[in-house]
C-alpha cells in the first residue's frame, strides 16, 4: 500500500509546482487554467478543481452542475487523460480569485486569476459634439484596454418629453439603416455611427455597459451648412449694397463740394486730390477708377 502511494506520487508530479501562477483574463472571454501531469501517459484516478471562498475561507469544488458554472467550464481529460486543465468561458468579475488543481497524491497547483473588466475611456464625463443635418456623426465609446469586452452594452437616448432613456434600435423606424456599430470587428470599440442626421437626433446619448457604468454624449445637430452659406452670402450682399449706396452718396456730396471748392479756388481735380483734406476720399477715387 505504501509503495503504491509512492509510485503515484512520483508519477503524478504536477508540472506547475507549489508556487502560485498568476493569470489575467478579461470579462466575457475564456481562460484556460493549466494543470497537467508531467508524464502525459499517466492517468490520475481522482482530481478536482476548487476555488477559494474568501467569505467562508474554504476551498469549494467547481462543479459544472452548479448554477455558477453551468455551461461555462470544460475539461479535456477525456481526450488527453493527463491534461487536467480547466477552461472557464464567459468570465465575469466574480470569477476572479484563487483556484486549485487538486490531484490525489500530487502537489497542489494554485492559480490566482485576475479578471479585468471594460473600463470606459473618459467614463463619467460628458462629451459635446456638434454636427449638421444630413451628415454622419461618430459617438465615441470604448474600453481603455482593447482586450476587454463588456458582457453587454447599449446605446440609449434621452427623451426630453418623457425624461427617460430610450434604447436605440436599428430595428426601429427612427434608426433603420442609419446606425452602425463596430464591436464585431473590434470588441472594445462600442462607438455608434449615426448617418443622415436630422434635427430630431439632437440630444443626449448614453453608452451603457453593465453595473451602471456609462458615458454620456451631448449631440447638437445644426441646420445644413448650405443654408448657413446662403445666409452669409445674403448678408455679404446686403453689406456690399449698403456700402455701395453710401459710396454713391459720398460721390454726390464730394462732387457737390468740389464744384463749390473749384469755383472758389479755380483749381483742377488732380491738384485737388493732392490736397490734405481730400485724403479721406481716397476710397471714392478708387471707386470711380474701377467703374
Ligand atoms: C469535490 O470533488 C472531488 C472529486 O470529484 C470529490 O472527491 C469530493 O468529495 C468533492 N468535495 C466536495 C466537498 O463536494
Ligand atoms: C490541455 O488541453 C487544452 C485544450 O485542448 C490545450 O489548450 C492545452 O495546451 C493542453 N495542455 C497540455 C499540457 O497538453
Ligand atoms: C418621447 O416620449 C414621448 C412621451 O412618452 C413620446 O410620445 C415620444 O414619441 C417620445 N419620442 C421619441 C423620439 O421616441
Ligand atoms: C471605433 O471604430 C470607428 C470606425 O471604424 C473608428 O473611427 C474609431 O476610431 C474606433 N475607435 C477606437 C477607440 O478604436
Amino acid at each position: 500500500k505504501m509503495l503504491n502511494f509512492y509510485l503515484l506520487f512520483i508519477v503524478l508530479h504536477v508540472s506547475e509546482g507549489e508556487s502560485e501562477t498568476l493569470i489575467t483574463a478579461y470579462t466575457g472571454k475564456s481562460v484556460l487554467l493549466p494543470c497537467s501531469c508531467t508524464d502525459l501517459q499517466t492517468t490520475p484516478d481522482t482530481f478536482s478543481w476548487k476555488k477559494h471562498n474568501t467569505i467562508s475561507n474554504t476551498w469549494d469544488n467547481i462543479s459544472s452542475e452548479s448554477d455558477q458554472y453551468r455551461n461555462r467550464v470544460q475539461l479535456f481529460n477525456n481526450l488527453s487523460p493527463a491534461n487536467l486543465s480547466l477552461l472557464i468561458s464567459h468570465l465575469t468579475e466574480e470569477d476572479a480569485g484563487e483556484y486549485r488543481c487538486d490531484v490525489k497524491y500530487a502537489e497542489i497547483t494554485d492559480i490566482r486569476l485576475t479578471v479585468k473588466d471594460c473600463i470606459l475611456v473618459n467614463r463619467g464625463e460628458t462629451l459635446s459634439i456638434t454636427a449638421h443635418t444630413g451628415e454622419s456623426v461618430l459617438l465615441p465609446c470604448s474600453c481603455t484596454d482593447l482586450n476587454s469586452t463588456p458582457d453587454t452594452f447599449s446605446w440609449r437616448k434621452h427623451n426630453t418629453t418623457s425624461d427617460r432613456l430610450e434604447e436605440i434600435s436599428s430595428e426601429s423606424d427612427q434608426y433603420r439603416n442609419r446606425v452602425q456599430l463596430f464591436n464585431n470587428l473590434s470588441p472594445a470599440n462600442l462607438s455608434l455611427l449615426i448617418s443622415h442626421l436630422t434635427e430630431e437626433d439632437d440630444g443626449v446619448y448614453r453608452c451603457n455597459i453593465e453595473h451602471g457604468k456609462f458615458r454620456d454624449i451631448g449631440l447638437t445637430v445644426k441646420g445644413k451648412i448650405l443654408l448657413l452659406g446662403l445666409l452669409s452670402i445674403l448678408f455679404w450682399l446686403l453689406g456690399t449694397l449698403t456700402i455701395t449706396v453710401f459710396n454713391e452718396l459720398h460721390l454726390v456730396s464730394v462732387l457737390f463740394f468740389y464744384s463749390i471748392y473749384s469755383k472758389d479756388h479755380k483749381t483742377n481735380l488732380f491738384n485737388y486730390s493732392n490736397h490734405s483734406i481730400i485724403s479721406q476720399t481716397k476710397c471714392y477715387t478708387q471707386h470711380t477708377a474701377s467703374s
